[in-house]
C-alpha cells in the first residue's frame, strides 16, 4: 500500500547494494540535483522500505541521486514515501522505478536479471524484462547458463525425491513448482540416469560420478547397486555384515547423512534395513536429522519418507514437520495420504543431551515428564498410522544422572532408563522382539574427563540400544 510522503533522517536511509540495480552513483547526475536543490527547487519524493534486519532504518527504493544530493548539500531530512512492497522482489522494485527517468545500461540490465534470478529462480523471463525494460528473449539470453544450472538442480532433487517414493503432490510443495511441473520434469528425466550408468559402466568411481554430475554419493550408489541383493550391496558399499545382535561401529560413514548433532552410523540404519525390511519397503523416519535415512534407503533400494523439525535446503527429501503435543496431549501426524510405512527408523534426540545443539522447540528440551508424555503419545500415534505388519525401531539410551556422582551412589530414580521406554511402549500396543546393543563411540571423552571419572568411580554410558517392536494384539 502506498504510504504519504514524510520527512525521513537523511541518515536513517541506507544504499543498499543487493537491491540496487545500478553500476554505481553517478556524480554528475548528483552535482545536477545539488544545483537544483540550492536553487529551491523541489523533487519528487524519494522512496524507501522499512531495511530488513535493521529497526529504525529504510532502504532507498528509488532516488538514489536525489538522496546523494540532499546529502551533499547538507540537508537533514528527505522526503521519502515509506512503500510496502510486499512479495515483489525488491531488486526487480528498484529497477522498474530506474527504468523511468534513464533506462539502465546493457550491462546493468543483464546484472540486474541475472542477481533476480539468482535469488529467486521462480522468476519468470517476462517478470524479469517488465522491471528492467527488456524484451522475454533479452532476458533468456541473459540467463540461459544460471538456468541450465538451476534446471539440473531441479532434476536432481526431483529424481531423488521420487526415488524415495514421496508423491508428486508432496515433492510441488517442497520445491514451491506446480504438480504438473513435477510430472514434466519425470517423463524427460527418464533419461537422465543414462549418463552416469555410461560413466560407471567404463570404470569410474561412484564419487567420481557423483562430482562429475553434480549428484550426491547416495544417489549415484542408488544407481550403481540398481538391482543387486542386499548382501552384494553390503559387500560393494565396504560394510560387513554383523550375524549377531551387537552392532559395534567405529565411526559414522561419511558418505551417507551430513555431519549432525547425535548422527548415527549409516551402518546401524543399513543393518535395521536389512534384517527388518525388504527391497522396495516404505520406510519413515520422523526426525531424520542430517539424512542418513534417506540416504541409506536411496543405497539400498528403499522408499524413504523422511521429517525434521529443521528445514534445510540441501535435503529437500526432508520434509519439514516440528511434532508438537498440544496442551489436550493431541499430536499431528505429518501427511494426509494412506499409504503407511512399513518400518519406522525413530532417533530422536536424547532426554537432556545435546539441547543446545538442537532448536529450541526440539523434544530435549522438555522437561523429563512432558518428554516421556511426548514419546508415549507418539507411539499411540504412530501405531494409529501403522500396518499390521509394520515394525518401529527406536533408538535410545539410558539416562542416568551419573555427572559427578560415583556409580554406587546413584540412585537411578531421576534417571530415564531403557525399562522406562520399554513399559511405555508396551503401553502404546508395541511389543519388544529385539534389543540390539549399538555403542556409541567413547572417543569424544577428552583423557583429563576419563582421569576425573575414574578417580570419582563414575560410571559412564556409551551402551546405546535398538529396541524393535511389533505390534501386540
Ligand atoms: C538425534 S537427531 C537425529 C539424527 C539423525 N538420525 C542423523 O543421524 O543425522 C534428532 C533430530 O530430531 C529433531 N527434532 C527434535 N525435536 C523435534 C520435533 N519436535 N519435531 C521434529 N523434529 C525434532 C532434531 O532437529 C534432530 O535433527
Amino acid at each position: 500500500m502506498t504510504q504519504q510522503a514524510r520527512q525521513i533522517p537523511i541518515t536513517a536511509i541506507i544504499l543498499d547494494e543487493d537491491i540496487y540495480p545500478r553500476k554505481g552513483v553517478d556524480p554528475r547526475r548528483v552535482g545536477i540535483f545539488a544545483e537544483n536543490i540550492r536553487d529551491g527547487f523541489k523533487f519528487d519524493p524519494i522512496e524507501v522500505e522499512h531495511a530488513p534486519g535493521m529497526p529504525g532504518k529504510y532502504r532507498l527504493l528509488d532516488g538514489a541521486h536525489r538522496w546523494s544530493a540532499c546529502k551533499s548539500t547538507g540537508k537533514e531530512k528527505v522526503d521519502a514515501i515509506i512503500q510496502e512492497i510486499d512479495g515483489i522482489d525488491p531488486l526487480l522494485y528498484a529497477a522498474k522505478k530506474a527504468i523511468g527517468p534513464r533506462q539502465l545500461t546493457e550491462e546493468e540490465a543483464r546484472d540486474t536479471a541475472r542477481r533476480a534470478y539468482e535469488k529467486n529462480p521462480g522468476l519468470t523471463s517476462v517478470e524479469i524484462g517488465k522491471a528492467i525494460g527488456r524484451a522475454r528473449r533479452t532476458v533468456d539470453n541473459y540467463i540461459a547458463d544460471l538456468r541450465a544450472v538451476n534446471q539440473m538442480g531441479m532434476d536432481i532433487k526431483i529424481f531423488c525425491m521420487n526415488r524415495l517414493g514421496i508423491p508428486q503432490d508432496r515433492m510441488a510443495a517442497r520445491l514451491g513448482m506446480n504438480q504438473k511441473t513435477i510430472h514434466n520434469h519425470l517423463v524427460k528425466m527418464a533419461v537422465l540416469p543414462k549418463l552416469l550408468n555410461r560413466d560407471l559402466s567404463q570404470g569410474f568411481t561412484v564419487t567420481q560420478v557423483a562430482q562429475k554430475h553434480g549428484w550426491t554419493d547416495p544417489m549415484v550408489w542408488a544407481l550403481a547397486l540398481e538391482g543387486k541383493e542386499d548382501q552384494d550391496r553390503f559387500k560393494e558399499l565396504g560394510w560387513g555384515l554383523r550375524t549377531w545382535d551387537q552392532w559395534d561401529f567405529n565411526d559414522c560413514d561419511k558418505r551417507f547423512g551430513d555431519d549432525w548433532p547425535g548422527r548415527i552410523p549409516a551402518q546401524l540404519i543399513a543393518h535395521l534395513l536389512f534384517y527388518f525390511s525388504s527391497p522396495d519397503d516404505l520406510i519413515l523416519d520422523p526426525m531424520a536429522g542430517g539424512g542418513v535415512t534417506p540416504d541409506t534407503c536411496l543405497a539400498l533400494g528403499r522408499r524413504c519418507w523422511a521429517f525434521d523439525m529443521m528445514d534445510q535446503s540441501n535435503r529437500p527429501e526432508i520434509e519439514p514437520h516440528t511434532w508438537t503435543l498440544s496442551s489436550n496431549g493431541h499430536l499431528a501426524w505429518p501427511v494426509s495420504s494412506k499409504t503407511k510405512a512399513d518400518f519406522i527408523i525413530f532417533d530422536p534426540p536424547y532426554f537432556n543431551k545435546r539441547a543446545d545443539d538442537y532448536d529450541e522447540k526440539s523434544i530435549s528440551g522438555l522437561s523429563k515428564n512432558k518428554y516421556l508424555e511426548f514419546l508415549e503419545a507418539f507411539f499411540v500415534l504412530a501405531k494409529q498410522h501403522a500396518k499390521k505388519t509394520t515394525r518401529i525401531a527406536f533408538i535410545n539410551a539410558d539416562w542416568r544422572d551419573f555427572q559427578n556422582t560415583p556409580a554406587s551412589e546413584e540412585a537411578g530414580k531421576g534417571g530415564i532408563l531403557i525399562d522406562d521406554y520399554l513399559d511405555i511402549l508396551k503401553r502404546a500396543g508395541w511389543q519388544r522382539t529385539h534389543i540390539i546393543q549399538a555403542p556409541m563411540s567413547a572417543q569424544r571423552f577428552s583423557a583429563v574427563v576419563v582421569s576425573a571419572m575414574q578417580k570419582k568411580r563414575i560410571l559412564g554410558v556409551t551402551s546405546r540400544y535398538v529396541i524393535v517392536l511389533k505390534q501386540s494384539g
